[in-house]
């Protein structure tokens, strides 16, 4: 059975965490990088595998020891990813691409096909990676850069913060209205599309600098290079999504939805969970978005998927969202 998610840091103040013990080595041929910015760079430095193949435990200590996000938001985002992307049978996930490193899968309508698979994980209006209608969904693409760029310009005096993070939040869903024939920002996605937008501010900042700016060279360290600036220290003190409400604020006439026809064919789909609604979410995702993947599951399929639900669960009540539980699969 899949071991239980590990507790909190017991010491989460500052520290060097480009430490000689965590050397950055490059990409050997194989090894999986994704869409996320953070757990490449982790993979990066051997905080998670070098080959970016990861049981959740290892995500969850990785994020905590090397970037100081809190526990309860590190397994929430963790098994919910893996009940999407990874594999239940073996505990691994990639947090790149679909690949037979995760061993052998469980039956289909399962994909088990890694964080890079368009879904209600990886989605639309990201800020470094290309809307998946446009090809590549996962690669740092220097264009949507440049953007990132021009709007800490303009809006945070060369830097990246909160009211950066609003702004370019509401440009890149204007954006993709305009030009993504295919695009949408329904729940689950839409959780973690304005979470990730002040994630950079929260987390890519050295511990030591107490400006709440971001530099666009470590930006790029972590966007780009997948690699810590030179002697990083992580944050000082666990934090998830603060300075969220600053980028909610600025986007509260947007509600849930997808360009139906095409482009500017804006459409609000009224059954998606909205912000305000986690507790919707929570039980959607459960119900629909997990029930799709595993109709039917049996013997430890159905074992190891009762239990990361579990794990899902309990981590949804400790980020503070108290949802009655839901069990697809029995109790
Ligand atoms: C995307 C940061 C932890 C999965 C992103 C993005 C940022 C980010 C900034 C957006 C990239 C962009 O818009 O170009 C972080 C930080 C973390 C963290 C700072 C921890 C401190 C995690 C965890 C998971 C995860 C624990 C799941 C196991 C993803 C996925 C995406 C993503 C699937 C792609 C979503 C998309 O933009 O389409 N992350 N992340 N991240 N992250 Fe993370
Ligand atoms: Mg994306």
């Amino acid at each position: 059975a899949p071991p239980p998610p590990p507790g909190p840091l017991a010491d989460d103040s500052s520290k060097l965490v480009y430490d000689s013990a965590h050397p950055y080595q490059a990409l050997r041929p194989g090894d999986q990088r994704g869409p996320c910015p953070a757990l490449n760079t982790l993979a990066s430095h051997g905080y998670i595998p070098r080959t970016g193949i990861a049981t959740p435990a290892q995500i969850v200590t990785a994020v905590q020891e090397g970037l100081n996000l809190e526990n309860s938001f590190a397994r929430f985002l963790t098994y919910s990813t893996f009940l999407v992307n990874g594999n239940p049978l073996t505990n691994l996930m990639s947090i790149g691409d679909k690949t037979s490193a995760t061993g052998p899968n469980p039956p289909k309508p399962a994909t088990v096909s890694g964080l890079d698979t368009h879904n209600n994980c990886e989605g639309d209006t990201s800020m470094t990676r290309e809307d998946a209608f446009f090809g590549d969904n996962h690669s740092f693409n220097e264009d949507r850069f440049q953007n990132f760029i021009n709007f800490s310009n303009k809006y945070g005096a060369g830097k990246y913060n909160y009211t950066v993070a609003a702004q370019l939040r509401k440009f890149l869903i204007q954006d993709s209205i305009q030009n993504n024939p295919q695009f949408t920002l329904v729940s689950p996605r839409l959780f973690t599309a304005f979470a990730e937008s002040v994630f950079p501010a929260n987390f890519f900042i050295d511990g030591r600098d107490k400006s709440g700016q971001l530099s666009l060279t470590n930006a790029r360290s972590f966007f780009q290079n997948m690699m810590f600036p030179p002697n990083f220290y992580r944050r000082d003190g666990a934090v998830s999504t603060t300075g969220q409400d600053i980028v909610i604020n600025l986007n509260a006439n947007f509600k849930p939805g997808f360009n139906a026809k095409g482009v500017n064919t804006f459409t609000v789909d009224p059954t998606s969970a909205t912000l305000a609604q986690p507790c919707v979410r929570y039980v959607n995702f459960v119900n629909n978005n997990i029930k799709e993947l595993y109709p039917n599951p049996t013997g430890t399929l159905k074992q190891a998927l009762t239990i990361n639900l579990q794990y899902l669960y309990e981590a949804t009540v400790a980020a503070g969202d108290n949802c009655t539980q839901v069990f697809p699969y029995g109790h």
